[in-house]
């Protein structure tokens, strides 16, 4: 079933500036401004003026489901030029709409959207965020009956939909999955083996992208350890364990007094002050926001596979910092299964630099723990420029 319908174009469309007469019965092809950034501000413009589609051209060609009254197609520049180009080169431009079809075919690899919120976390810079990323695009979830998605579809029981609040759930489910596989891992543990093993390219190798205006290559300010593998997950060889104290000691360094950390803990806990306390909490990653010169930080792992097993250090270095590792071997036996190493960090570069990213993984021949590691060199203290 195929319908056609008038095609038009229009440049401005802020909310409620479109000619009604002209609008009415017509489908609308809309460019994305830095005014006017969201599709929906455009589909519910035409829908008030009584247009019956619109055609949004933007930065981001990701389709993101989305449910509105109206169709809603959404392109990205060079196609969006395209039409215009049919529009301007025709008098009588016409849009066809046919019933939903669908596509089945190879998976694209992992891209990290261009909603997902981004690091260096401004009010602890040297703890990398995001930890982690997991599918939160068109998921299929469970919706409440009770809230409609539009006026036309009523109430429904199951939506597509975007956003934290679809990656959220398959995070914390596998989490529950270790957890019932490791009753004993702690919270920490179980985290860092989602980050060491998170994959940072797809299935045919080809490094993560993330959706900036249009692509850019993804880095751990965009993914953290990179896009979670459950099954990777189980079997982690190394975690990054934290206990309780580590908590108190992070707490003391965000400058919680004692009587507020006591009222935390439920316990007497005075802080004691390291300047390094940031830097060497067990994360499974290490970020630098101010390099100058040398700095050296320390992390223990504990060792969940074999009992026996040797581990080596590979390091990819950020550019323009040399990365030293010590011990790079590590050997566990049934007496030895936590061990802490040093990784320090020179700068090469005798400027003031950008975040640079590379990696640090122990690998024992079957697993490969892999950490960021995230540097920003300075020399000079940080100015902000005009
Ligand atoms: C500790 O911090 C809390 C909360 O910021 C504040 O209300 C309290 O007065 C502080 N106590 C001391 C002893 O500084
Ligand atoms: C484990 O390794 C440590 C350090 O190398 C060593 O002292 C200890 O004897 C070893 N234990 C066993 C049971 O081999
Ligand atoms: C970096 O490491 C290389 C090789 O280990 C060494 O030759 C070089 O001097 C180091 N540079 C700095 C600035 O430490």
């Amino acid at each position: 079933m195929l319908k056609m319908f008038h095609l038009i174009m229009l440049m401005i469309l802020m909310q409620g500036s479109l000619n009604a007469t002209l609008v009415k019965g017509n489908v609308v092809l809309c460019f994305q401004t830095r005014g006017q950034r969201a599709s929906q501000v455009a589909v519910e413009t035409v829908k008030k003026a009584r247009g019956v589609g619109v055609i949004f051209a933007q930065f981001l060609t990701k389709d993101i489901a989305s449910a509105f009254d109206i169709p809603l197609i959404q392109v990205d520049y060079q196609v969006g030029t395209a039409i215009l180009a049919y529009t301007t080169s025709t008098r009588n431009p016409m849009v066809q709409f046919g019933s939903a079809k669908t596509i089945l075919g190879e998976l694209i690899g992992p891209e990290v959207a261009y909603f997902s919120s981004r690091g260096p976390s401004s009010l602890t810079p040297s703890i990398l965020k995001p930890d982690i990323t997991a599918p939160g695009v068109n998921i299929l979830a469970s919706w409440s009956p009770s809230v409609a998605l539009s006026s036309a579809m009523g109430s429904v029981n199951f939506k597509i939909d975007s956003g934290t609040s679809m990656s959220c759930p398959h995070i914390s489910g596998v989490a529950a999955l270790l957890k019932s596989m490791h009753p004993n891992w702690s919270p920490a543990a179980v985290k860092s083996a989602m980050v060491t093993t998170a994959n940072v390219r797809d299935e045919y190798g080809f490094e993560m992208v993330s959706e900036a205006a249009p692509y850019k290559q993804a880095n751990p300010f965009d993914y953290g350890g990179g896009h979670v593998d459950p099954n990777r997950a189980a079997h982690p060889g190394l975690v990054y364990d934290m206990r309780p104290s580590d908590y108190v000691r992070f707490l003391c360094s965000m400058g919680y007094n004692n009587s507020a950390i006591a009222s935390m803990v439920q316990q007497h806990t005075p802080c004691q002050h390291s300047p390094k306390s940031q830097l060497n909490l067990n994360v499974p990653s290490i970020t630098i926001p101010e390099l100058r010169g040398k700095l050296s930080v320390s992390r223990t792992v504990t060792n969940v596979g074999p009992v026996t097993s040797k581990y080596r250090a590979r390091v990819e270095a950020p550019p323009g910092v040399n990365v030293t590792v010590n011990p790079s071997l590590l050997t566990f036996n049934s007496t030895v299964n936590r061990l802490t190493f040093k990784v320090a960090f020179q700068a090469k570069l005798k400027v003031q630099g950008r975040y640079t990213f590379g990696s640090l993984t122990w690998e024992d021949g079957t697993h490969t723990v892999r950490i960021p590691l995230v540097v920003r060199t300075m020399i000079n203290r940080f100015y902000v420029n005009a």
